[in-house]
C-alpha cells in the first residue's frame, strides 16, 4: 500500500476500533489504524480479514501521512476527557477540510462544544452514535451521523459500506447538524434501557406467576421472536435462557447477580427529556430500577422485613398470552416516548430530524432493532409532522388491542407484589395521554391557593388569581 492513501483512519484500536477497521477493510476500502498502545496495534495485524486494507502505527505522523486527503479519522475511543484529548493530538497535524468522526457516547453538549472549537481551525466534526456492539462493528452497524452535510459526502461512501442492512437499504443517513447523530444515539439507549427493563419485568412475572423453567421461557421467548415482538432484544433473551453454567451446574441467568450497571447514556436520556418538558416515564424507571437493584444489601434485609403476597394461581398459557400482550403494549408505549423525545429536541436543537428516517435506520444493526420499527418508519412517513406515534391510526389499532392485557397484568402483578414499573408506567402514560381531562386542575387551584401562581379557565380567556376561602 503506498503512501498518502488510505481511504478511512481510526483512532483507539480496541474491541470496537479493530472490529471497525476490518469492517472498512471488508469493503474494500483501505484503513489505517492509530493506537499508542503497541499491543493493540499488533492485534490487529493479527485478526483474520482483508489485511492487505489494513495498517497501524502507534506513530501518529505515519498514521496521518498515510491518509488521504481530505482525511477522515474516527475516533473509536471512551467518550469524555479523552475525546478532547486525542482531538488535540490530532490537530497539528490536520489540514482544513480535514475530518473527525467521534463514533462514541459522547454527550451531546460535548459534541457541540467540540464542533464549534473544530470548525474555527476548518476542520469538520461528526458526531456518530454507532450501535450494535463489536459483533455490529465488525458486520454492519447502526451509524447515526451529525455534522456538516457537506462534509458528509466524504464520508458517506464508506459508512453506507459498513453498516447494516435492512433489505438491502443501508442503515446509516445523514441526521442533521451538530450534535443530531449523538442526540438520536442517546435516545437510542434511552429506549434500549426501557425495552430491556421491560423484558426484564416479563421474565419475573412469568417466572414468579407461571413458575416456566428457563427452558420454557427460552421457548416463550423464541416463539414471541417469531411474531410481531420479533427484535435483537427478545432475541438475545431467548438465547441466555438456553445457557448453562460455564463454571458450575445449572443455567447460567440464575447465577447473575441482579446488580445492573449503567454507563449513563439512559440517564441523560431521562435528564434532558426533563429539561425539555417531555415524559418518558417508561425510560425515567428503567434507569431508578438500575439504581434500585444497585441496592442489593438493603433489598435483602427489606424483603426479611415485609415479605411478599403469593402470587394468586393463573392458568399458564392464559399468563402468557398475556405477557405477550402487555408487552407489545409497552414497547410501542416506550418507543412512542422517545421519538416523542426527538421530535421536541429536534425542534429544541435544530436539528430538523426526519423521524421516519431514524427508525429506518434502526431496522438492522442496532441494538433497538425490532419488526416494529418498519410500521413506525411508515407511520412518519405518512405524516412527517405526526406529534406521537399514539396518534397514528395504524399504532391506535395495535395500541387498542393489547391495552386490556396490559391492564389485566399490572392489576395481577400489583395484587401478588411483583414490580412491573416499566409496563406500569407504560400504561399510565398510555392513560394520562390519551385523557381529555386530568385532574391538574386541582393542582392549579393548590398553586394559586398557596402561592398566588394564577390559573387559567375552562370556560373564558385570561389569567386569574382567586382569594381563596375569603
Ligand atoms: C449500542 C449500545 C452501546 C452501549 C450500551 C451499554 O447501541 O451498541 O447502546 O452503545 O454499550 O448501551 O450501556 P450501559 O452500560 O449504560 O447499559
Amino acid at each position: 500500500m503506498e503512501h498518502n492513501n488510505y481511504d478511512f483512519g481510526l483512532v483507539g484500536l480496541g474491541v470496537m476500533g479493530r472490529n471497525f477497521i476490518l469492517n472498512v477493510a471488508d469493503n474494500n476500502f483501505s484503513a489505517f489504524g492509530f493506537d499508542l498502545d503497541e499491543e493493540k496495534v499488533n492485534a490487529l495485524k493479527e485478526e483474520g480479514g482483508n489485511l492487505e486494507k489494513v495498517s497501524a502505527s502507534t506513530e501518529i505522523t505515519t498514521f496521518i501521512d498515510a491518509l488521504a486527503t481530505p482525511r477522515k479519522i474516527m475516533l473509536l475511543v471512551p467518550a469524555g476527557k479523552i475525546v478532547d484529548a486525542v482531538i488535540e493530538n490530532l490537530l497539528p497535524h490536520l489540514e482544513k477540510g480535514d475530518i473527525i468522526i467521534d463514533g462514541g457516547n459522547s454527550f451531546f453538549t460535548d459534541t457541540d462544544r467540540r464542533d464549534a472549537y473544530l470548525a474555527e481551525k476548518g476542520i469538520h466534526f461528526f458526531g456518530s452514535g454507532v450501535s450494535g456492539g463489536a459483533k455490529g462493528a465488525r458486520k454492519g452497524p447502526s451509524i447515526m451521523p451529525g455534522g456538516n452535510r457537506e462534509a458528509y459526502k466524504e464520508v458517506k461512501p464508506i459508512f453506507e459500506a459498513v453498516s447494516a442492512k435492512f433489505k438491502g437499504e443501508p442503515c446509516v443517513a445523514y441526521l442533521g447538524p451538530k450534535s443530531a447523530g449523538n442526540y438520536v444515539k442517546m435516545v437510542h439507549n434511552g429506549i434500549e434501557y426501557g425495552l430491556m427493563q421491560l423484558t426484564s419485568e416479563i421474565y419475573d412475572l412469568l417466572k414468579k406467576a407461571g413458575g416456566l423453567t428457563n427452558e420454557e421461557l427460552h421457548k416463550v421467548f423464541n416463539d414471541w421472536n417469531k411474531g410481531r415482538l420479533q427484535s435483537f432484544l427478545v432475541e438475545i433473551t431467548a438465547e441466555i435462557f438456553n445457557q448453562k453454567d460455564d463454571k458450575g451446574d445449572g443455567d447460567l441467568v440464575d447465577k447473575i447477580l441482579d446488580k445492573a450497571k449503567q454507563k449513563g447514556t439512559g440517564k441523560w436520556t431521562s435528564q434532558n427529556a426533563m429539561d425539555l418538558g417531555i415524559p418518558v416515564p417508561s425510560i425515567d424507571v428503567a434507569v431508578s430500577m438500575r439504581e434500585i437493584s444497585a441496592l442489593k444489601e438493603e433489598r435483602v434485609v427489606a424483603d426479611e422485613l415485609y415479605g411478599r403476597p403469593t402470587p394468586a394461581p393463573i392458568d399458564k398459557a392464559e399468563l402468557i398470552k398475556l405477557a405477550e400482550e402487555a408487552l407489545y403494549f409497552a414497547f410501542i408505549n416506550t418507543y412512542a416516548q422517545g421519538l416523542h423525545q426527538l421530535a421536541d429536541a429536534s425542534a429544541e436543537y435544530g436539528y430538523e430530524l426526519d423521524m421516519s428516517v431514524i427508525a429506518k435506520i434502526w431496522r438492522a444493526g442496532c441494538i433497538i432493532r425490532a419488526g416494529l420499527l418498519e410500521d413506525i418508519s411508515t407511520a412518519y412517513t405518512n405524516d412527517k409532522k405526526l406529534p406521537n406515534l399514539l396518534l397514528a391510526p395504524t399504532f391506535a389499532e395495535k395500541v387498542q388491542a393489547t391495552v386490556p392485557s396490559a391492564r389485566e397484568v399490572v392489576a395481577y402483578a400489583a395484587k401478588s407484589g411483583i414490580p412491573l414499573p416499566a409496563v406500569s408506567n407504560s400504561l399510565t402514560y398510555f392513560d394520562a395521554y390519551t385523557s381529555s381531562k386530568l385532574p391538574l386542575n386541582l393542582i392549579q387551584a393548590q398553586r394559586d391557593h398557596f402561592g398566588s401562581h394564577t390559573y387559567e379557565r375552562n370556560d373564558m380567556e385570561g389569567i386569574f388569581h382567586t382569594e381563596w376561602g375569603a
